[in-house]
């Protein structure tokens, strides 16, 4: 894919829907990915909270902080001028009030510069969204699996395996796009349920596990590349990225431990009459 010369917008993920072409979407969270996920032309960036698997470490994603977030996405911003960026917005940093989940979005916005917040959504986030789209903030509806609800949901499911489950999904994204979310985000639904939200929904589609209906695709890069101790079934691997990189580092230690790095080509040079005089001061410690 050619680099990104111009800037992504969401009118571009809106005209998905007519053209046809596929938005391609990846996590990101770091400047360098970023620069080179813009240089292979990756249009949208993902800056999501699976950071706090992916790079810290953790099982779940809540304990991720909404100050690592801003961090992390300001770095994608900068690495990535051109790519439509979204802020994922961590557990505990949009519930409770309204008022406190448009201040942290705001934040988010400000802080590091991204083009939208996502935001995993229940019934109860409709007003969040309907305030959030007033001040002018695009947010992605995040339905399906809900990860940040791990607690309730009791695992990683996929989600709407009954016709009751499968037409609320729907029913909360109609109900989402009212309310003024500017795209949905769909995680590990059958692709009956994607096909629907996409036939009874004006939005872009970005689907994650969600059939192939869906006007685009999110994955966590981790996964598709090599890099994820586990990977859900909808990630397909389409490059092994930790051999290389297992071998790169493995080589960098043998040439330390055989002696032959550092070599002269990485050393520095002193002008010879002030090493000549240098060492001749070591002799004598005259310093
Ligand atoms: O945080 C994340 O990476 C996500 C995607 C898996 C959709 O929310």
């Amino acid at each position: 894919m050619p680099a990104l010369t111009k800037k992504i917008t969401l009118s571009d993920l809106r005209q998905a829907r007519t053209s046809g072409e596929k938005i391609a979407m990846l996590t990101c969270y770091d400047f360098t990915t970023a620069r080179l996920m813009q240089e292979a032309g990756v249009p949208a960036l993902l800056v999501g909270d699976s950071a706090a698997n992916v790079i810290l470490g953790h099982d779940t994603t809540l304990p991720i902080s909404l100050s690592f977030i801003s961090e992390l996405a300001g770095a994608v911003r900068r690495g990535a001028p051109n790519c439509f960026v979204i802020g994922d917005m961590p557990f505990g940093s949009y519930q409770g009030s309204i008022g406190r989940g448009v201040k942290n979005a705001c934040k988010l916005v400000k802080y590091s510069g991204v083009d939208c917040v996502k935001l995993e959504v229940a019934r109860s986030q409709l007003p969040l969204v309907r305030e959030l789209a007033d001040a002018g903030v695009a947010v992605m509806a995040h339905l399906g699996l809900r990860p940040q609800a791990v607690g309730i949901l009791g695992g990683y499911r996929f989600q709407g395996r009954t016709a009751d489950e499968a037409g609320e999904i729907l029913r909360l994204a109609i109900e989402m796009q009212e309310a003024g979310a500017a795209a949905i985000l769909l995680e590990a639904v059958p692709p009956e349920v994607g096909q629907a939200v996409v036939d009874q929904t004006t939005l872009p589609v970005i689907g994650c596990g969600a059939g192939p209906a869906c006007h685009g695709s999110v994955v966590v890069t981790h996964d598709i590349l090599n890099l994820s101790a586990r990977r859900p079934r909808f990630a397909d691997m389409v490059e092994d990225v930790a051999t290389p990189l297992k071998r790169g580092v493995s080589e960098y230690v043998r040439r330390l431990k055989a002696g032959e790095y550092p070599a002269a080509a990485h050393q520095y040079e002193m002008p010879a009459e002030e090493k000549t005089e240098f060492i001749s001061r070591l002799k004598s410690i005259e310093f």
